[in-house]
């Protein structure tokens, strides 16, 4: 008798649970109403999420430098460390600009480096190839979207 009503309402919470989500509240969609997650997959279509620009730019182009204890700047771009060394922290070149300011693109140091009118130092990824237009305004966008994780 007691077991049966504790477990009709552990149905009933996983039900409402259930219909809570995606019910069009927007939860569970990202900036461009799309699932979250979407584009974490490296061999889909890149999306302006954090998780979406790890996967397709930070761990595949940048870690090859920006990596371990003797990354440049101090800058470690790895999925563990990528967003709390980004995020509201100063640039080491110009430390009046922060690395991502988040919801002002234009004044994120990140973009400077990625588009080249940086003040100090070279274009990234150092060397090249630089990343299209397109990638860099999905940066862009999820900067100026708030740089949510
Ligand atoms: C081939 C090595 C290399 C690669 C790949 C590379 N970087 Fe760098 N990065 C450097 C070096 C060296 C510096 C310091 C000298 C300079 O700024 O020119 C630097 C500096 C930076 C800075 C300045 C940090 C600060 O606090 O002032 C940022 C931001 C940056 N890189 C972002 C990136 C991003 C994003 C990528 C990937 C798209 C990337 N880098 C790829 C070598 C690299």
């Amino acid at each position: 008798m007691r077991l049966s009503k504790l477990l009709g309402a552990a149905l009933a919470t996983t039900a409402a649970l259930v219909a809570g989500c995606g019910g069009g509240s927007g939860a569970g969609l990202d900036a461009n109403g799309r699932p979250l997650g979407e584009g974490d997959d490296p061999s889909g279509p890149m999306t302006a999420s954090f998780s979406s620009i790890q996967s397709h730019v930070f761990t595949p182009i940048c870690t090859a430098c920006h990596a371990g204890g003797a990354a440049p700047q101090g800058l470690r771009l790895d999925a563990a460390n990528s967003f709390t060394m980004l995020v509201g922290v100063a640039s080491a070149e110009v430390p009046a600009l922060k690395r991502v300011a988040p919801g002002d693109a234009a004044n994120s140091y990140l973009i400077h480096k990625l588009e080249g009118h940086q003040s100090v130092g070279a274009r990234m990824p150092f060397g090249g190839p630089y990343l299209d237009a397109a990638t860099i305004n999905l940066i862009r966008q999820w900067i100026d979207n708030g740089a949510q994780k």
